[in-house]
């Protein structure tokens, strides 16, 4: 998604930073409570419903995605997006059950006094077809070439550009459509974080901005389709797709990466 009004590039405050913190470990935690459940023959109202109250009773952070209504769109009408095998993006979740072999990314923004904290990771519902998992992996791989090139004095360029080249040089390509966001107060901000791109385009960073990194890399064309429910992304030649996305801070050395808890993954090897 993309800031729905214009504004600038914020550098957040020390106690915006404080506050991005908890948000975005909630969300990762959400993840971390949903992994177990993603099991063959739930549906993803079930989750849906699992991260609504999980949210709701024991976090106490608002679902960011329930209602939201950008504009041209109708409000989202679930408090996460599951988006199953050759879905991109904003998978509305349904009555549509989990089985042994699909990938799902489970894409979870939460909301905890007034900060917004934005992640998605891919599961593997029983075990996954070769191509499935190397799809999931190369996508992760080429997330963190991303968030390694963040530093004050980089330009967003960088970013896209380490993305694009790891995606495209396993032959897979990126979605040029969605991108990443500046994050905060707001759900989506400026700037916008292309996955694709040249080094030493675009935006140049500084310590205190806050963005996310959220490549979406399909294993054929990179051409998509939008459903008929308004809201549902998928690959117009249905070859499979995956995502991951962090919440990344710019700080004086380098990154942090908010959206961390007990069960993110390993970084792959550098
Ligand atoms: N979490 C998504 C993102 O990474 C946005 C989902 S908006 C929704 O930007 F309305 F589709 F839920
Ligand atoms: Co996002
Ligand atoms: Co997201």
């Amino acid at each position: 998604m993309r800031a729905p009004l214009p504004m600038s590039v914020q550098i957040k405050s020390a106690e915006d930073i404080a506050a991005m913190r908890v948000a975005g470990r909630l969300a990762s935690e959400l993840l971390d409570y949903l992994e177990p459940h993603l099991q063959p023959g739930i549906t993803t109202a079930e989750v849906d419903t699992l991260a609504h109250d999980y949210m709701i009773d024991v976090q106490k952070t608002v679902p960011a995605t329930l209602n939201y209504a950008p504009p041209g769109h109708t409000p989202y009408p679930a408090s996460l997006c599951t988006s199953v095998n050759h879905v991109v993006c904003h998978g509305i979740p349904g009555d549509r059950k989990l089985k042994s072999g699909d990938i799902v990314n489970v894409d979870v923004t939460v909301i905890r006094d007034g900060y917004h904290g934005d992640t998605s990771r891919m599961f593997f519902v029983g075990a996954p077809s070769i191509q499935a998992k190397r799809l999931c992996e190369v996508t992760y791989e080429a997330m963190w070439k991303g968030i390694r090139a963040v530093r004050p004095g980089a330009h967003l360029g960088d970013v896209g550009s380490v993305i694009q080249k790891h995606a495209e040089s396993h032959g897979y390509s990126i979605v040029r459509e969605f991108c990443g966001h500046g994050i905060g107060r707001n759900f989506h901000e400026e700037p916008q974080v292309l996955h694709y791109g040249r080094a030493g385009a675009g935006l140049k960073l500084l310590p205190g901005m806050i963005f996310t990194i959220e490549p979406m890399v399909n294993a054929g064309r990179p051409g998509i389709r939008c459903l008929a429910d308004g809201w549902t992304i998928v690959t117009a030649d249905h070859s499979l797709s995956a995502q991951w996305e962090h919440t990344v801070l710019v700080t004086d050395g380098g990154y942090e990466i908010l959206t961390q808890s007990a069960g993110t993954p390993a970084p792959p090897p550098a």
